[in-house]
């Protein structure tokens, strides 16, 4: 591994789910001359470095924003090109092999195209086993929609009177969120200087400590990471005590 800002750092006080918002692949391309597909190309080469980061850490929940519900408004061409990108990305059948990696997948898979549904469920089918690291990809995802189809499930159950409106909890709802069983993230990172969240994780951030980068994506490297988590660890959590 090369050298960590945390090599020091108790590896029980590192966030147990980061969230990263990958934001500022079209600027870097643009700044450069280049076709924003060149920019989600280098984005996507980004996350792979990230994520292998992320594994020598001990981190050992990751997510990044792939393509939210409302990135269907792109031109048809920029959606074509990161369809293509997560063909290819997907296609690979060591995917985050190296990392021991069980990858998930969130969002609502229904209108993707048939082919990325059924490489997207063999890639979680073949990564089950494996404990390194869960790598969530959030693909179509929406955080509104995220919780849209929770209450439309637990209307359905509630109707078949499998319990009462009154049952309902944070925790019944969280278990059918996509994220059912993970930590929440304790860290979200959003690169390229935007300072919002924009849909990610809506539910799941309630306590989140955000921390915004003034670097494009396609830029961040693994010691930008490291600094991001620095600042974590320097925040004092209260989860609303005091
Ligand atoms: C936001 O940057 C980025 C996206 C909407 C797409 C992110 C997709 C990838 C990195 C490629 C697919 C990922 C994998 C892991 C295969 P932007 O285009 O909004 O940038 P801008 O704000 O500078 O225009």
């Amino acid at each position: 591994m090369a050298q960590s800002l945390l090599a020091h750092v108790p590896a029980d006080t590192l966030p147990a789910h980061i969230g990263i918002i990958m934001d500022g692949n079209g600027r870097w391309a643009t700044k450069r001359g280049l076709p924003r597909s060149a920019g989600h190309k280098q984005g996507a080469d980004t996350f792979s470095k990230i994520a292998r980061h992320c594994r020598e850490i001990g981190i050992p929940f990751l997510t990044a924003y792939a393509f939210s519900t409302e990135n269907w408004r792109r031109p048809a061409d920029e959606v074509g090109e990161i369809m293509g990108l997560l063909r290819r990305y997907l296609k690979d059948t060591k995917l985050h092999q190296d990392e021991n990696a069980r990858i998930c997948f969130l969002g609502d898979r229904e209108p993707l195209a048939d082919d990325i549904k059924e490489m997207m469920e063999q890639v979680e089918h073949e990564s089950a086993h494996r404990t390194g690291i869960t790598i969530n990809l959030a693909l179509n995802y929406g955080g509104r929609d995220e919780i849209i189809h929770a209450v439309r499930r637990l209307s359905a159950q509630c109707a078949s009177g499998e319990f009462k409106p009154e049952d309902i909890d944070e925790d019944l709802l969280s278990r059918q969120l996509y994220t059912a069983g993970q930590p929440d993230p304790d860290l979200i990172i959003r690169p390229s200087g935007e300072m919002r969240t924009s849909n990610f994780l809506l539910w799941q951030s309630a306590y989140s400590e955000l921390v915004f980068m003034d670097v494009l994506w396609p830029d961040f490297t693994p010691a930008h990471l490291d600094h991001a988590i620095l600042e974590y660890l320097n925040r004092t959590r209260r989860f609303g005590g005091i």
